[in-house]
């Protein structure tokens, strides 16, 4: 079976914008198209549920309704229990509200490992906890490659370690890490592990509970749905760390890593996202549970992805003028390519625009990874990310842009 990608764009109401036409988008990493399930479900949350959910008249209890038909289906898709799933403003402010968590939970001397490979987002936060009088120690990535070695980690752990952090995979290196290798590393030296999705459920919306780490982060607006950061919280760990929301709150799993009150229309809207992967399971005939039907999708998603990556790769490797960041096989990584060169990469992405090629320069809140690869920040990496619904089409335009101005 393989992807239909008629199908697919037209869940897209981006493809029939005439506005649009013409533009290849390559910069899905930062934040993809939406669907249209979740447009819609906007759409009606605002016109026909826009009050304070939950109270007992219809418009408020089909509100509230809808937020849990959000979660519920969601945590079905990704392996976990409901009240394992909450919603935060964006994956960054998650990870500071888990950050201020972990400071209240953890002695001074204790440590934390981060990596050098992560966006700013999963690093930041936990960097900042020596404030506290936490120890942070950096896993570090080969600068050549960019690629995390499990081993070293091995070799970093002992008892003062609470927590472990790393990205499922990088938005610059690109490569996709063995999150369940690694957290079992984690867990066997008695760590938590909290793992930054935010560059994977683009490719496939995970199956969380099999790949076992204890918080699991991404961001809706980057996997077709509303502005909206994702975290999956499980159970032991979410009920053993202190309770971040209202005192009278805490006996609510979901409730005790979200201090702000939610997004009521984003957090309903997001059930379009559950909505679009039926949609495609049942339209490729993937059957079972949402589970199931997750994962069918999920591999449907990365064998398109797949295909239409390695030419790029190839070219990328091929060309003495760019620095292919990242692995050059396609089975290893994510559709996000980030090239580094002499040239500025800003303006790089400004002679793509001529050829419809809508990409972006800079460091992409990644300065560390590139930095620790010897990138030069001042110039950045061209970043050409996509996804399953770019087609064929699309990866040839980028490659007869990127031949003219490389
Ligand atoms: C890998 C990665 N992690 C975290 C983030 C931060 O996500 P948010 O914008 O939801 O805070 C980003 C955003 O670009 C990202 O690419």
């Amino acid at each position: 079976m393989t992807l239909d990608l008629d199908f697919v764009r037209a869940q897209f109401p981006a493809f029939s914008q005439a506005s649009l036409q013409g533009q290849a988008f390559f910069e899905n990493a930062g934040g993809s198209y939406t669907c249209g399930a979740v447009i819609d479900r906007l759409t009606r949350y605002y016109t026909q549920r826009k009050v304070q959910p939950y109270a007992p008249y219809n418009a408020s209890r089909l509100a509230g309704e809808e937020m849990d038909e959000a979660r519920t289906r969601l945590a079905a898709i990704m392996g976990v229990d409901t009240d394992e799933v909450s919603f935060g403003p964006s994956t960054t402010q998650n990870t500071y509200v888990l950050a201020q968590a972990f400071a209240e939970f953890m002695a001074p001397g204790e440590a934390i490992v981060v990596t050098n490979q992560d966006h700013e987002a999963n690093s930041g936060p936990w960097r900042r906890l020596t404030e506290r009088g936490i120890e942070i120690r950096e896993w570090q990535i080969d600068p050549e490659t960019g690629h995390l070695d499990p081993e070293t980690l091995a070799n970093m752990l002992d008892e003062q370690v609470r927590l472990v952090v790393f990205p499922h995979c990088s938005n610059v290196v690109g490569e996709i890490n063995p999150v369940t290798e690694i957290t079992s590393i984690a867990h066997a030296a008695g760590a938590f592990v909290c793992v930054d999705g935010v560059s994977y459920a683009p490719h496939g919306i995970p199956n969380v509970g099999e790949l076992g780490p204890d918080i699991y982060l991404f961001s809706a607006y980057k996997t077709y749905g509303p502005h909206q950061g994702i975290m999956v919280m499980r159970r032991v760990l979410g009920m053993t760390l202190p309770n971040q929301g209202h005192h009278f709150n805490g006996d609510t799993l979901y409730k005790r890593f979200t201090p702000a009150g939610p997004d009521h229309a984003q957090v309903a809207a997001s059930a379009g996202m559950a909505d679009y992967i039926d949609t495609m399971a049942s339209h490729h005939n993937i059957a079972g549970s949402a589970a199931e039907k997750g994962a069918g999708v999920h591999d449907l998603m990365r064998a398109h992805e797949e295909v239409l990556l390695q030419p790029l790769l190839d070219y990328a490797s091929s060309k003495n003028s760019v620095r292919l960041i990242g692995p050059a096989q396609a089975a290893s990584r994510a559709p996000t390519v980030a090239l580094a060169s002499q040239e500025n990469a800003e303006d790089l992405a400004e002679k793509l625009v001529k050829h419809g090629i809508m990409a972006g320069g800079g460091d992409f809140y990644a300065q560390r990874p590139l930095g620790a690869m010897g990138v030069d920040l001042s110039k950045g990496v061209l970043r050409l990310s996509f996804t399953h619904y770019t087609s064929k089409g699309e990866i040839d335009q980028l490659l007869n842009a990127l031949d003219d101005i490389l």
